[in-house]
């Protein structure tokens, strides 16, 4: 099956078509998606949040994002896979940055690679995309530059700061992102950007106006009880879903209603004459044999 391009996901802005984008952190989470439609699937280091059970996506490292970027690669047929650069695999110097964005592309199996960062890391973008690296930009809400910006809360709501996202907007365009993620702004903010560009915006948490929309997946899919923020929305409750499920596994093992007679091999003694195939562990875990 062809891969959405960059290209594609670029053609769809001039076409007035939405890109849907949605985080991806396993293959069997990669599959359902790209098998419903999704454009790119993002290997966010939010995974250090929400897989992980950091408070940040400081924590997550290189090695991290190379596993579970293989793991989503190996999940999607169709849907474009990009892939976080996490904090301190770019900042250092555009040497270390070219490298680990190639260890996303060549080991990770990735499409392109995604970092954090405005007009100061322009140099930096224009130096991966010369080497050949995809980059998608991100700006706004910087989750990577929470101890500098104060937190997770809105940016650009000031003219001040709306300005300096406009200026970062504009640097990024120039030194050949291919995409831009835009996250917790106004959404008047999204709009002057969105029309301003050529390239396409993604917006997490600002507004309708963008080219196109990324969710983290355990948002979208309710896996988080007691987390539920203002962009989000849950569109299952997955948390319930899947409590219930596991409520009634844990009865089901304790009162001996599982494993039951379909669930159970039986020695070739014991089977009858009539059965004449033996019977086959079709699948372990999940995986098809
Ligand atoms: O890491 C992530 O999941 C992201 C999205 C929230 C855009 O960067």
């Amino acid at each position: 099956m062809k891969k959405v391009t960059i290209h594609e996901l670029q053609k769809r802005k001039a076409a007035g078509q939405k890109i849907c984008m949605v985080t991806a952190y396993d293959a069997a989470f990669a599959r359902i998606f790209d098998e419903a439609g999704v454009d790119a699937l993002l290997v966010g280091d939010s995974l250090g949040m929400v897989v992980q059970g950091h408070t940040s996506t400081l924590p997550v490292t290189m090695e991290h994002m190379l596993y579970h970027t293989q793991a989503v690669s190996r999940g999607a047929k169709r849907a474009h896979v990009v892939a976080d650069l996490p904090f301190g695999s770019y900042q250092a110097s555009d040497e270390e940055a070219t490298h680990n964005a190639m260890r996303l592309l060549s080991e990770g199996g990735a499409g392109s690679v995604k970092l954090e960062g405005g007009e100061d890391y322009a140099p930096t973008i224009r130096r991966l995309v010369r080497a050949g690296i995809p980059v998608m930009g991100h700006i706004g809400l910087m989750p990577q530059q929470i101890h500098s910006t104060g937190g997770f809360v809105v940016q650009g709501r000031s003219e001040e700061d709306a300005q300096q996202i406009v200026r970062d907007a504009k640097a990024l365009e120039q030194a050949g992102v291919y995409a831009l993620v835009l996250e917790a702004i106004p959404m008047e903010l999204a709009r002057t950007l969105s029309a301003m560009l050529s390239i396409p915006t993604i917006g997490i948490g600002a507004g309708k106006h963008c080219d196109g929309q990324v969710l983290v997946c355990y948002d979208l899919l309710g896996m988080l009880a007691d987390f539920k923020p203002k962009f989000v929305k849950q569109y299952t409750h997955l948390h319930t879903t899947i409590s219930q499920a596991t409520r009634q596994y844990c009865e089901e093992v304790r009162t001996g209603h599982f494993p039951s007679e379909e669930h159970t091999f039986r020695s070739m003694r014991l089977v009858s004459s009539t059965e004449e195939e033996p019977e086959r562990a079709n699948s372990v875990y999940g995986a098809p044999i």
